[in-house]
C-alpha cells in the first residue's frame, strides 16, 4: 500500500525535510557518532553498541527499512537539512489507515544545531504536511517526563496534552513512561501549524 504523504520534500525557510538516499552514508553516520552521548538515552533499547548500529555501513540496511515501510505506508522517514547540512531526522510512523488515520512522529537534531528553533518549525511543518496531504487526522508525540528539551518543543507548538502512559516504551535499557501530546485537523481550522512558530535565523557559515 502507498499513501499520498510519500515521497515529500517539504521546505521553509532554511530547513529542509526529505526522504532518505543512500548517498546519507557518510554524513549521517558523522553526526550520529559524535552525538552518542547526547542521542544515546533518549533512543530505543538495543542488543548492538552505537558504534555498530551507527556505522557508514549500517545505513543501507537503515536506509532500505526506512524506504519500504514508506512503499507500504507506514511510515514517512525524512532527513533535516539546516542550510545545507544533515542536521538531523524526523520520522512520521505508526501509520495507522482506515477510520483512525493517526501516526507518531519522533526527532533528533545535532547537538551543534539545538538551541536553534530548528525542530519546533520542522516538527510543524512536518504535521502541518501529515494533516493535508498525508491524508491524516490526527498526530501524536510522546515524550519522556524528564526531556525538558522535547517538552519545550510541543509547548511551543501549542500541541494537546493527551495523557500519561506508564512504562510504554523501551528505551535506554527501560520501560519508561511518556507523556503523550496530540493534535488533530480540527484544532488546525484550515491554518498551518507552522504559522505558530518563528523560522530559526539561517545557518553561517
Ligand atoms: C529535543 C530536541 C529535538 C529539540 O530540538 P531543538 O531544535 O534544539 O529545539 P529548540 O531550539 O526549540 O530548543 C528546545 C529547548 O532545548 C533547550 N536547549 C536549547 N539549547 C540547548 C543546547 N545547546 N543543549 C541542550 N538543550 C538546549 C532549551 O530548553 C530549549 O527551550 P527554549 O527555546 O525555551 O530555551 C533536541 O534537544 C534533541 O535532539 N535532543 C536529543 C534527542 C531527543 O530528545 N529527541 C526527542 C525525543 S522525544
Amino acid at each position: 500500500m502507498n499513501h499520498p504523504g510519500w515521497p515529500a520534500r517539504l521546505t521553509a525557510g532554511p530547513i529542509l525535510l526529505r526522504p532518505p538516499r543512500l548517498l546519507d552514508a557518510r554524513a549521517w553516520s558523522e553526526v550520529r557518532l559524535r552525538n552518542e552521548r547526547w542521542l544515546d538515552k533518549w533512543e530505543p533499547t538495543s542488543p548492538y553498541t552505537w558504534a555498530e548500529r551507527n556505522s557508514p555501513g549500517s545505513w543501507p540496511h537503515l536506509h532500505r527499512a526506512l524506504r519500504r515501510a514508506a512503499r507500504r505506508g507506514t511510515m514517512i522517514p525524512t532527513m533535516l537539512i539546516y542550510g545545507s547540512t544533515f542536521a538531523g531526522q524526523l520520522n512520521v510512523s505508526n501509520i495507522v489507515h482506515g477510520a483512525q488515520r493517526s501516526c507518531t512522529i519522533g526527532y533528533w537534531i545535532d547537538a551543534r544545531l539545538a538551541g536553534r528553533g530548528v525542530v519546533p518549525a520542522a516538527l510543524a511543518l512536518l504535521i502541518d504536511h501529515c494533516l493535508s496531504e498525508g491524508g491524516m487526522h490526527r498526530v501524536e508525540i510522546d515524550i519522556r517526563p524528564e526531556n525538558t528539551a522535547s517538552l519545550r518543543v510541543v509547548e511551543k507548538l501549542g500541541l494537546r496534552r493527551e495523557g500519561y502512559y506508564e512504562r510504554y516504551l523501551d528505551i535506554d535499557g527501560a520501560w519508561r513512561d511518556h507523556v503523550a501530546f496530540a493534535i488533530t485537523a480540527e484544532e488546525l481550522d484550515g491554518r498551518r501549524l507552522l504559522s505558530r512558530v518563528a523560522l530559526p535565523e539561517p545557518p553561517v557559515d
